[in-house]
């Protein structure tokens, strides 16, 4: 029995069809996506905290609005993908425990500071950016269900990296104080933006088997390189800087030769050493044991009404 389900696994991967939460998959398949859509759901939540730092300091209603709506889509975002990862067998609360005692993890990117306004188009622009560069390929992910959330993450994260680029285009054009906050902000933002897509392949541990079962469809330098190839257009419209002396068109390969980011750092920001890590960790512990009474409240009224109902 073992053997038919295990071929019938392989036979719908081979088919490049949806694998969906009733059908047989290896234990190791399962595993390996609660990783990743967990790690995946605590990035969005932990990733409002960076964002959230400059709604009350907007600069004008418009930007507040603007800014209010992204980091509500990215709560949104962290909700679908915990209901995605729970058709997996798990439960948020156990997926939040996880993360609290450091057995999960979230994006290295949101441990870096927000330090002026422009870093809210910075983040828009080059994280969401990022995110779009490595989210539009999960549309195809043989999981349903992850597949089906990135479909409507993916549409919202286009309107967030719109809006940080069009930020970063009046500053660019603004006073000389206002450019040279974008241009610090870029400056700030481009190699941890590098870093977000995971180490080279030959350190990735994942790779090999997530893309043998089509649940990552390009590897971490390929779609390093198509973000620098898209960002470097569009840095050129902005009239900014990329902070990288190296970066030049190669026409052979036909991609740009670029600066790797730092390695060394973007592990020592994996394992808790980054500058915001422990204040990201003690706003997300605060929130979830402050916020542990309204969940068994809001519970208990669920239970009650299904009495009632029933
Ligand atoms: N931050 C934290 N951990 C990272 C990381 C990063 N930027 N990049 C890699 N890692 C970890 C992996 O989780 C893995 O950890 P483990 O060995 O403890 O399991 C290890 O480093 C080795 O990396 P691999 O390449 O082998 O790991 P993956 O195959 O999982 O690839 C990934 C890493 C490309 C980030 C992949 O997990 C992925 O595509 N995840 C889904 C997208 C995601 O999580 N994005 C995070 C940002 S959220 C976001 O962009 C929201 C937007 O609104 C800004």
């Amino acid at each position: 029995r073992r053997d038919a389900e295990e071929s019938e696994f392989e036979a719908i991967i081979a088919a490049d069809k949806k694998i969906e939460p009733r059908d047989a998959m290896p234990e190791a398949y399962r595993k390996t996506l609660i990783r990743q859509m967990a790690q995946h759901a605590h990035s969005e939540i932990i990733g409002m905290q960076p964002e959230g730092n400059w709604i009350s300091r907007a600069p004008s209603l418009s930007r507040k609005a603007i800014l209010l709506a992204k980091v509500q889509d990215e709560a949104g975002h962290g909700l679908y993908l915990y209901a995605a990862a729970e058709t997996l067998g798990v439960d948020r609360d156990e997926l939040y425990e996880q993360l609290l005692n450091g057995r999960q993890k979230y994006s290295s990117i949101f441990n870096y500071p927000t330090l002026t306004w422009a870093d809210v188009g910075a983040i828009g622009w080059l994280v969401d950016g990022a995110a779009i560069v490595n989210q539009v390929p999960l549309c195809r992910c043989s999981y349903g269900p992850y597949a089906r959330a990135m479909i409507r993450v993916c549409k919202e994260e286009s309107f967030h990296q719109r809006q940080g680029f069009q930020s970063l285009y009046v500053l660019a054009r603004g006073t000389a104080a206002q450019r040279e906050m974008a241009q610090d902000a870029v400056n700030r933002w481009w190699y941890p933006s590098l870093a977000m897509f995971g180490p080279p392949d030959a350190d990735s541990t994942h790779s090999q088997q997530s893309m043998e079962w089509k649940i990552k469809r390009y590897s971490n330098d390929e779609l390093r390189q198509r973000f620098v190839d898209m960002t470097v257009q569009q840095a050129g419209v902005l009239g900014l800087e990329l902070p990288d002396p190296e970066l030049r068109w190669n026409a052979e390969r036909g991609h740009y030769d670029y600066t790797q980011p730092d390695y060394d750092e973007l592990m020592r920001v994996v394992k808790g050493d980054g500058p915001c890590n422990r204040q990201r960790m003690a706003n997300r512990t605060a929130a979830v044991r402050d916020g542990e009474w309204v969940r068994k409240a809001a519970a208990a009224y669920a239970r009650k009404q299904q009495e009632v109902a029933a």
